[in-house]
């Protein structure tokens, strides 16, 4: 979602927030822009399309200054148009925002500043800030901060706002509710970006803003305050992320990329945390809090999109080995809910970004109730992870394709781990099959790639069903959120309908569908449901749909039945979701790409979903 970038410092600030503009590409977004500080005035340049789009727009014309700001914006107020782009201008022309997040009380602004006879380019709640922010100034008759700050205090909803205008030259002015800001320090210079990747290729230090705090950004100096107008010390933290992993590194896409990474990333999850050998896992957050984990009779997952489908797993694992009741929560409807929630229940949230809007939302009300709030984050300093009590970061690096797929195996991993830690302190599992499932995690990497090196036989299966116009993914048990998963994938990427259901379900609906059109997918590795999933099975191929099954290796009765069939290496069921994914990321993404799709920057998707 929206992206923003600035720079002020001593070097040409266009090539650098085009640079970091195309470095958030990822977050998903329709229209780009820039402004520039030139001979002290501010001066516009904003298209609908990709960010070359702006570039070729922009072509020869002039583009000096060494203060300017970019943004990429994901339509909320106003269809996506070269006007309702940001940045925006004020009444005055004096000065240029540009803002990510949402106004919620924009409506009312925009009349009262219609009373006073502004008018509107843009059909955005960003011009009516704007202009609202310039309204205070003209009328107090006080600086661009001071103005800001008073307007923030009416504001309702989450922004990061970025300005820049003609009477402070050099300087940028963002202030933060809600959304990501990340100010880089370099020597005279100042980055600000959605995330890190902007600025990595130039400093290591960096500035994490806070809800509610104002920035004033110069080349030599970053001031930081709280709305109150009292200064906070800045708290420069180092990054620990390299720039090839922002870069494809020979892949074609960063999607193809990040799933081939999984036996690192799946390892990286474990690093530290699982000795096999031992018979340990360390993992200071979980035993931070082991006591209400122990005697927790009841444990709420929230989470988004695929986090919560791991989510979804993990209340199978939970339940199973820790013998406890679980609950998971999507996010978005949840944090509207008034829900049961009392001192020390245990809430668990996970998220790849840990900026989710709704997912924070959701958390804040929980953690005003008196819950304990574990994270399962991969970013990290996220808002997430700064909100929750304890934790533990999924480290599976930065993840630009927006469908979301080592992050994914990755909080599995995580998730697993935290489970079976709690069972073992709560001696709800054996000691045999806690030994044995901690060498099944640990040989999981192998296996991942395992299924990866056969890589090619997925791209027939995906030539083969490319032009099928919907496609059901069945799964039962644990492998019943890994259908959902591949389900998601599918739509996200290739645009083709996709439905995923519990196999045994399917005989209540879904069943309605299977003609010989029909590819359905059946997650159906050697588990305690096998035999009744063979029958699933039969039941499509009665109807005559074309199955795809992902299969045990080796499973002669699955083979027999389907049309064709995707093995992975045997695994316990428990762990077997972390590689049934696989070959579902790698069908939708051969899928994706066979029908000539942009598989990175799936239409109207965002990577970071920072409004609600
Ligand atoms: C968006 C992304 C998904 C992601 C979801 C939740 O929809 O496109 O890939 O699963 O947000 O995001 P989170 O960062 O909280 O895991």
């Amino acid at each position: 979602m929206c992206g923003i970038v600035g720079y002020t410092g001593t070097k040409q600030a266009y090539p650098i927030v085009i640079k970091g503009l195309k470095r958030l590409e990822y977050r998903g977004y329709d229209s780009a822009g820039v402004a520039l500080q030139q001979n002290g005035k501010v001066k516009l340049y904003k298209k609908q399309g990709q960010v070359a789009d702006l570039e070729e727009n922009i072509g020869t014309q002039n583009v000096e200054g060494t203060t300017g700001i970019g943004h990429t914006r994901w339509a909320t107020h106003g269809e996506p148009s070269d006007r309702n782009s940001h940045p925006h201008l004020s009444a005055s022309g004096k000065i240029a925002m540009i803002h990510n997040g949402i106004i919620e009380n924009y409506a009312q602004l925009k009349s009262e500043l219609h009373r006073k006879g502004y008018t509107f380019n843009s059909d955005t709640d960003t011009e009516v800030l704007l202009n609202f922010i310039e309204e205070i100034k003209i009328q107090n008759d006080c600086s661009l901060e001071e103005a800001l700050r008073i307007a923030l205090k009416r504001v309702t909803g989450a922004y990061v706002i970025l300005l820049i205008d003609d009477e402070n030259p050099d300087t940028i002015i963002a202030a933060r509710k809600g959304s990501p800001l990340v100010i880089g320090v370099g020597k005279n210079e100042h980055f600000l970006g959605s995330d890190a990747s902007p600025m990595l290729e130039y400093t290591k230090e960096v500035v994490y803003v806070n809800d509610y705090e104002l920035a004033i950004v110069k080349p030599d100096e970053l001031i930081l305050k709280n709305i109150g107008n009292e200064k906070i010390t800045p708290y420069i933290q180092k990054l620990d992320i390299e720039l090839a992993a922002i870069e494809k590194g020979g892949y074609d896409h960063f999607m193809l990329k990040e799933i081939f990474e999984q036996p690192q990333t799946i390892f990286d999850s474990m690093r530290g945390r699982l000795d096999a050998k031992a018979g340990t896992i360390t993992m200071s957050g979980v035993q931070q809090y082991s006591e209400q984990l122990i005697k927790a009779n009841r444990i709420i997952i929230v989470a988004c999109g695929t986090s919560w489908h791991a989510g979804l797993v993990a209340e199978y694992i939970f339940e199973e080995i820790c013998r406890v009741n679980v609950e998971v929560e999507c996010a978005s409807d949840y944090r509207y809910r008034n829900p049961v929630i009392n001192k020390g229940h245990v809430i668990i949230v996970i998220s790849k970004s840990g900026e989710t809007a709704d997912t924070i939302v959701a958390i804040e009300n929980a953690k005003e109730k008196g819950a304990i709030i574990l994270g399962v984050v991969n970013v990290v300093g996220s808002s997430i992870a700064r909100l929750s009590h304890a934790g533990a970061y999924t480290h599976a690096g930065h993840e630009i394709g927006v469908a979301s797929t080592k992050a994914f195996t990755a909080q599995l991993v995580v998730l697993t781990l935290i489970a079976l830690k709690v069972a073992y302190m709560k001696g709800s599992i054996s000691n045999e099959r806690y030994k044995k499932l901690l060498a099944e995690l640990e040989a999981i990497p192998e296996k991942a790639a395992w299924i990866l090196n056969r890589h090619e036989s997925i791209k027939k299966i995906a030539e083969k069903y490319k032009n099928a116009r919907d496609f059901l993914y069945l799964g039962r048990g644990y492998n019943f959120a890994i259908a959902l998963e591949g389900a998601l994938k599918l739509k996200e990427i290739s645009y083709i309908h996709a439905e995923g259901y519990p196999a045994a379900e399917m005989k209540h609906g879904p069943i309605a569908l299977v003609d010989d059109e029909l590819p359905v997918v059946f997650v159906a590795t050697k588990d305690a449901y096998h035999e009744k999933i063979v029958s699933n099975i039969s039941e499509i191929k009665a109807r005559k749909g074309m199955v795809i099954s992902v299969i045990t290796e080796g499973d002669e009765a699955i083979t027999e039945i389907s049309d064709d069939v995707i093995s992975i290496p045997e695994a316990d069921e428990i762990v077997a979701p972390m590689l049934t994914v696989i070959p579902l990321q790698l069908l939708s993404y051969y899928i994706g790409v066979a029908k000539n799709l942009d598989v990175d920057k799936p239409r109207n998707l965002a990577k970071s979903v920072t409004v609600e």
